[in-house]
């Protein structure tokens, strides 16, 4: 619901129904790019640096080619050599999500390609990914493991044959064709051109907006990926034929506690509040992990802890927070909640509260979940909980909000799910008028206090929360999920 807050109203582009549509793309790209390269003031480097992201995601380009060789002509960029196969599969499945934007349907995303890269073997189709949906970040894509960025240039060379390929629209409906927001069209042309076309969405919110659930039921399917959402969208209007619930999978072999040593606290981060701690070592280490938004619950959070805990308590809280779509100094942000808000400062002084507005790169995430005790996230609506479940194959006791997505996988022996007080309207954005979850401010504290208390039962939580990510999310499992329900489509529409 906040991925498209600052893009532009685009004219919407002309149906397209060449099947020649990959190189129709590349001219809607070639024009985005120009469009951005007027419009925006990003410095001479950075600049370059994204020309050369847009080139190797956009290959079999002469016109780009030409472009990157005119701006910087030593470099050419090398291009795996990838063996070509006997016989290839006819069928395609397009995957077109923001790869590339370092948000939650990002990561998402990448987890559906990795997951069927590496454990779907002679799959009945070929692979084939675009990017959609939201911007381009360039720390994401710098921060991405190589293999991963040489699977993307791979992938994204796959040749399809339109009546042969599924295409999944994997973002916010208002991204799908015709696009709300300046992007390239999921589906790319006009939805009938395609063997089948599925939107892979979710929500936050107790409903879909009506657009939304229009968009929704031009889909041949909509995959959501609880069951929160399979009723939240049927009693929307969704088609219920339509609607298939498909889990998100967690890599539990990069999320693996045993693989790790913690990240020093003390060299990322600023403390905004409270005293410099002594001994950081000693402390239980609260941490918390969203995105700057109201929806995440943070001001619960901090009522929360500075209500229950301060200067004498061996504890610290760390929020991972970033400007996703929003404007950073967060340290400022949160002396402001503060002082405005009815809190008062305990005689032994506040609890520490630490701030990382850097960009970690995600292969040093799982230090930082690793360094914490416990991970808290008292949102008020989610439509899976990425950072969650993160934590949860961490081994990390988990306190978060008992709604929405996460009801999918919280349980009283994997988590501390924390109670909802009352559901409350959603007051600004687009989704005004919405209900969703109003943590409790009074269990929060009860809970917090409790899991830093009961090290041990903590622990056994965490444990559980493993197992349970193991059993139910690894990517082996949810691929082959994913793969018989593409195999289902294949057969039925091949009639
Ligand atoms: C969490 O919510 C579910 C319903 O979605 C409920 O059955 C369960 O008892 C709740 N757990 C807690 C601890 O509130």
């Amino acid at each position: 619901m906040d991925s498209n807050e600052n893009q532009q109203q685009v004219n919407q582009p002309e149906r397209n129904q060449n099947p020649n549509f990959k190189s129709h793309l590349l001219i809607s790209i070639l024009i985005l790019l120009l469009a951005i390269a007027i419009s925006f003031s990003v410095t001479k480097t950075e600049y370059y640096k994204l020309q050369l992201l847009r080139l190797e995601f956009s290959s079999n380009s002469n016109l780009f080619q030409t472009l990157l060789g005119f701006l910087t002509p030593t470099q050419k960029p090398k291009r795996t050599q990838i063996p070509k196969p006997i016989s290839k599969p006819p069928y395609c499945v397009l995957w077109m999500a923001p790869f590339l934007s370092g948000g939650g349907y990002s990561s998402e995303s990448w987890s559906y390609i990795l997951a069927l890269h590496e454990n779907i073997k002679n799959p009945p189709f070929r692979l084939a990914i675009e990017h959609h949906g939201d911007l381009e970040s360039l720390d994401f894509w710098e921060g991405l493991p190589v293999s991963t960025k040489n699977l993307a240039i791979e992938l994204h060379q796959t040749e399809c044959t339109m009546s042969k390929t599924l295409v999944i629209c994997h973002s916010e409906p208002g991204a799908w064709y015709p696009p709300l927001f300046e992007t390239l069209p999921c589906p790319p042309g006009a939805y009938q051109n395609f063997k089948a076309v599925i939107g892979r969405t979710m929500f936050e919110t107790d409903r879909v907006n009506p657009d939304h659930v229009k968009r929704c039921n031009e889909m041949d399917y909509v995959w959501v990926p609880t069951e929160f959402h399979v009723s939240t969208f049927i009693e929307s209007g969704v088609d219920p034929s339509k609607v298939v619930k498909i889990v998100q999978p967690i890599d539990v072999k990069f999320f693996d506690p045993l693989q790790y040593k913690p990240l020093n606290l003390d060299s990322i981060g600023s403390r905004v509040l409270g005293s410099q701690t002594r001994n950081s070592n000693s402390k239980f280490v609260f941490l918390s992990v969203f995105k700057w938004e109201y929806r995440k619950g943070w001001d619960v959070l901090l009522k929360s802890y500075l209500e229950e805990f301060s200067g004498v308590d061996d504890v610290s809280l760390y929020l991972l927070t970033n400007p996703y779509h929003s404007d950073g100094d967060f340290g400022n942000k949160i002396v402001e909640f503060v002082e405005n808000s009815d809190l008062e400062r305990p005689v032994t002084g506040w609890a520490p509260i630490h701030v990382i507005d850097s960009h970690i790169a995600q292969t040093d995430l799982p230090r930082l979940y690793k360094a914490a005790d416990a991970f808290v996230l008292p949102t008020r609506g989610e439509g899976w909980g990425r950072p969650i479940v993160e934590a949860m194959a961490m081994s990390l006791p988990v306190i978060t909000t008992n709604w929405s997505g996460p009801t999918e996988y919280l349980t009283e022996e994997n988590s501390y799910p924390l109670p909802v007080d009352r559901m409350n309207k959603v007051t600004e954005g687009p989704f005004r008028g919405h209900l969703w979850a109003e943590p409790s401010v009074a269990k929060l504290r009860v809970l917090m206090r409790h899991v830093m208390d009961n090290v041990e039962e903590a622990k056994a939580r965490g444990k559980k929360a493993r197992e349970d990510m193991i059993r139910r999310f690894s990517p082996d499992i949810v691929a082959n999920i994913l793969a018989d329900h593409i195999q289902t489509m294949l057969e039925k529409s091949s009639v």
